[in-house]
C-alpha cells in the first residue's frame, strides 16, 4: 500500500501557539477560563478540563467571573470581550492567532476611514463573529455567490472586502469577481491563511493521484469541511473521520485499493495522523 501524506497536515502555526499558551498556565494555581474551546478537538478540550481549565461559553460567563485567567482562542474574539476581560480585571492570555488580528486591524482601520465592511466567510463561525465586531461600520457575511449579486449599498459608498482565514481561495475569487462587475470603490484584501490554501492545494494534488482519501479532523471545524469537499471533488472515494475508530467502520469498503492520500485539518492533534497512517500502511 502506497501512502501519501500530506505534509501540512496537522496544527497549523495559530493552533499550535494557542495551545502552548494555555498548557504554559496550566499547573500554575491559577483559574484558567478558555472563551470557547481552545481547538475543535474534543480528546484535547477533555485533557484541558482534566487540568482544571473551564470552558466559558458565551460573554453572559464571562460577565459574570471576577477573577481568573481568560484565554482567548486563535479564532480571535470581537473588541467588547477584551473590554470585558479588562473591566472585570481578568488576566488575558491572548492566543489569537497574528493572521486573525490583521484582520481585526484591517476591519478596525478601514470601518473608520467610513469603509462598510464584507466577510466573505460563514456567518456563524466564531472567527467570523469576532471580525465582526471590530468594525464601526455595516458589515455583511458573504458566502454564496448568490449572496453576492443580491449584494447592494450605495454607488458611492466605499467597501473593503476581506475574508475568514480558512474560506476557500477559489470560491474568494468568484466572489470578488462578482463584486468587482458592481462597479463599487473597493478595497479586496485576501485575507486567506497561506497555511489553508497550501494546505488546501496539497490536499487537491494528492487527492488527484490517490485512489482513497482520508480527511481527518472534528465535523465542527470549518477548515476540515473545506478539506473535505476539496478532496471529495477530486477522488470520490473520500473518507472524513475524525479519529481511526471511524475508518475501523470504512475498512470492508476498501480492499482494492493500492494508494492512499491522508490530509488533516488544523485543530488534528499529529496522534491521531500517526495512528491513522500506521493503520493505513499496516493492515488497511
Ligand atoms: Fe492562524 Fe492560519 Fe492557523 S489563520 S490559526 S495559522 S489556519
Amino acid at each position: 500500500m502506497e501512502v501519501i501524506l500530506a505534509k501540512s497536515a496537522g496544527f497549523c502555526f495559530g493552533v499550535r501557539r494557542a495551545m502552548d499558551k494555555v498548557y504554559e498556565r496550566v499547573g500554575t494555581g491559577e483559574q484558567i477560563y478558555m472563551f470557547g474551546s481552545i481547538i475543535h478537538n474534543e480528546e484535547v478540550v477533555k485533557d484541558l478540563e482534566k487540568r482544571g481549565v473551564k470552558v466559558l461559553h458565551s460573554p453572559e460567563e464571562l460577565s459574570l467571573l471576577q477573577e481568573g485567567v481568560v484565554v482567548i482562542r486563535s479564532h480571535g474574539v470581537s473588541k467588547d470581550i477584551y473590554s470585558m476581560i479588562d473591566e472585570n480585571g481578568l488576566t488575558c492570555v491572548d492566543a489569537t492567532c497574528p493572521f486573525v488580528r490583521k484582520i481585526h486591524k484591517i476591519v478596525e482601520d478601514e470601518s473608520e476611514k467610513g469603509a462598510y465592511i464584507v466577510i466573505m466567510g460563514n456567518a456563524n463561525h466564531p472567527e467570523v463573529e469576532g471580525i465582526k465586531g471590530w468594525s464601526k461600520t455595516p458589515t455583511f457575511v458573504i458566502e454564496s455567490a448568490e449572496e453576492a449579486r443580491n449584494f447592494k449599498v450605495p454607488q458611492n459608498q466605499k467597501v473593503c472586502i476581506v475574508s475568514q482565514t480558512t474560506f476557500n481561495y477559489n470560491k474568494f475569487q468568484e466572489l470578488v469577481e462578482i463584486f468587482s462587475k458592481k462597479g463599487y470603490d473597493i478595497n479586496v484584501v485576501n485575507t486567506i491563511c497561506n497555511a489553508t490554501e497550501e494546505r488546501q492545494k496539497e490536499a487537491a494534488e494528492i487527492a488527484r493521484q490517490v485512489d482513497t482519501m482520508i480527511v481527518i479532523g472534528s465535523t465542527h471545524s470549518s477548515n476540515t469541511q473545506k478539506l473535505y469537499e476539496i478532496c471529495k471533488a477530486e477522488c470520490a472515494d473520500t473518507h472524513y473521520i475524525q479519529t481511526l475508530e471511524d475508518l475501523y467502520l470504512e475498512t470492508e469498503a476498501t480492499k482494492s485499493i493500492r494508494c492512499v492520500g491522508i490530509t488533516a485539518g488544523a485543530s488534528t492533534p499529529n496522534n491521531i495522523i500517526e495512528e491513522v497512517q500506521k493503520y493505513v500502511r499496516i493492515d488497511f
